[in-house]
């Protein structure tokens, strides 16, 4: 079967605009910061999956593992009819949930939303082919936008895995749920991929590899400032920069300047100290009890809670109350 047309929620234009907004308060703030959504252009979507086979960054292959062992149970727990992935990039995970799906029978919509166009095209398309009868519906959106496009009725499990949700910031995270809890209803599902709080000695390397993917990674955002906005960064000139934040609980990822600089971008001069740091990612750690806390504020009753044996990352399985 084909996949429907793209629901479009998101055009170019409006990302252009948000990209320009981000890019004047990040870069007019005392420290500087860029939001970490910004990553993603082609290179960066490239450079992740990059990362996601390193051997310091454990995340993806864990989950994958967590999904591998309990898909089944998602499936015939939640007894969905509609599965939905927010930022589902290359939807890779979530063959493991549609064959889970497959072999349990009643699944009847999967309905991936991502930022990137392209990505969605593709993996729509892939999807479609690979699960016959099933319908798939790709929404181009933002997840912490478009959530009230959700598709209603029916028995609808959301999915969001890889541990995106670390980066928002606590009170963003706050309310991303609650918009979650209130595009959804009673008995609706959600299945959450949330890294856990470890050995820093673990964590850092994750986020600043020996082959330094990461910090080709991180310096990319420079590169897709300068191609959308004609901005004159050298990316080069900024080190990668990856701390352990124990008090927040969160990997910070940071650009710091090798040697003073003025970047011209917008109708911006960006004065940059030398050793000045830029604040480019939060990836926020949990611990299964802040999620089940923060589930609970939200709206949500935790059913599940998987992990690995060596208790890496966690897979939350949680209930509209
Ligand atoms: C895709 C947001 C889950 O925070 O681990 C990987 C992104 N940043 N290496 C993460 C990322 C640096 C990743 N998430």
């Amino acid at each position: 079967m084909t996949a429907d047309p793209l629901e479009i929620y998101l055009e170019e234009r409006d990302l252009a605009r948000a990209l320009r907004e981000d890019v004047r308060t990040g870069l007019t703030a005392q420290p500087k910061w860029l939001p970490p959504k910004w990553f993603y252009d082609a290179r960066g979507s490239e450079l992740f999956e990059e990362i996601t086979r390193l051997p310091e960054y454990y995340p993806t292959r864990t989950e994958r593992a967590i999904l591998a062992e309990h898909a089944t149970e998602v499936a015939r727990t939640t007894g969905a009819k509609t599965l939905i992935e927010l930022g589902s990039g290359s939807s890779e995970k979530t063959r493991l949930l549609l064959d889970a799906f497959t072999r349990h029978g009643g699944l009847g919509t999967f309905v991936p939303l991502d930022v990137s166009i392209s990505a969605l095209r593709q993996s729509t398309a892939e999807i479609a082919e690979a699960y016959p009868g099933l319908r798939v519906r790709g929404l181009v959106g933002d997840f912490t936008h478009q959530l009230d496009r959700l598709p209603t009725g029916g028995s609808r499990l959301v999915a969001f895995l890889g541990g995106t949700i670390g980066n928002l910031l606590p009170a963003e995270r706050a309310e991303f749920l609650r918009s979650m809890r209130d595009a959804l209803e009673s008995d609706d599902w959600l299945l959450l991929g949330v890294d856990l709080v470890k050995d820093p000695a673990v964590l850092v390397p994750a986020y600043d590899d020996a082959a330094g993917v990461t910090a080709e990674f991180n310096r990319n955002v420079l590169s897709v400032i300068n191609r959308e906005l004609g901005a004159d960064f050298d990316p080069a000139a900024f080190e990668h920069v990856a701390l352990w934040d124990p008090e927040h609980e969160w990997i910070e990822m940071r650009l710091r300047a090798r040697r003073p600089s003025r970047v011209r971008v917008l109708d911006l001069d960006v004065d940059f100290a030398e050793g000045e740091e830029m604040r480019t990612e939060v990836s926020a750690k949990f611990r299964p009890e802040g999620v089940t806390a923060e589930l609970d504020s939200a709206g949500f009753l935790v059913r599940r809670c998987w992990t690995d044996e060596r208790h890496l990352f966690a897979v939350v399985l949680a209930q509209v109350v």
